[in-house]
């Protein structure tokens, strides 16, 4: 028992929950205030040329249309901007799509050619990452990353409404349970053995 018991807790230590596992993960503030500027950074920022045409709130009931027409779009940028409604599902499980929208909107850089280049989209299309789509938000904004977080929220909240997003910590709050259930248990285990063999009992 005195061996079995810590090894069943090391096993179990390494089965702990984890919230993900791929390389490049960014920590997202998915709060409903991050969502509501996100609203907002979306109106102002990404609305000129992108369209949410699932999207359903009191003023928009039937979407939102893009303000620039296509054909307007394909001429100046030599592309057309993408309904944003279900992007930030399409671009992964769980918040994944929403992590690559905000290192999409935070990692433009200009190549050699002064063509426009992004890291991000250069890993989605497999590509060396030229783009069509100007920095929405201006790359000194001291903002940036606060208005990335956000317009990354509230596409996720757009593509997959009030979802519950705390898998991870229900997870957690089993697994501590279980942990203290057994931590007791060795306790009790350990001390019985000390009595037992104790020469002044
Ligand atoms: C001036 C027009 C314009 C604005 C403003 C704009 N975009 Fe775009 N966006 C584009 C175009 C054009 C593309 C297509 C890019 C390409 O294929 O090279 C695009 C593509 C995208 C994509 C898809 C990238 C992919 O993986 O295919 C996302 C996500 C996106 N934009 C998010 C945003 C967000 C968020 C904002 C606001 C913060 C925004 N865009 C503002 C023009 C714009």
């Amino acid at each position: 028992m005195r061996i079995l018991a810590p090894l069943i807790l090391f096993i179990f230590m390494l089965t702990a929950p984890r919230a993900g596992s791929s390389a490049e993960r960014v920590r997202l503030d998915l709060s409903r205030e991050a969502v509501g500027r996100g609203k907002e950074v979306y109106l102002s920022q990404c609305a000129l040329c992108h369209g949410l045409k699932y999207y359903r709130d009191a003023e928009h009931r039937e979407g939102i249309k893009p303000q620039m027409e296509t054909e307007a779009m394909k001429a100046s940028l030599g592309a057309e901007a993408p309904d944003l409604s279900l992007m930030a599902i399409s671009r992964g499980k769980g918040t994944e799509g929403a992590e690559y929208i905000y290192r999409l909107l935070t990692s433009y850089s200009v190549g050699e050619d002064g063509r426009m280049m992004n890291a991000a989209f250069a890993e989605e299309t497999q590509t060396e990452g030229a783009i069509a789509m100007p920095p929405p938000i201006p790359l000194d904004d001291p903002e940036l990353k606060k208005k990335a977080n956000d317009a990354a929220a509230f596409l996720l909240e757009a593509a997959e409404p009030a979802k519950e997003r705390s898998s991870v910590g229900a997870k957690v709050i089993v697994y501590m349970a279980v942990l203290t259930a057994l931590l007791y248990i060795i306790n009790r285990l350990t001390w019985m053995d000390v009595k037992k063999r104790s020469p002044w009992k």
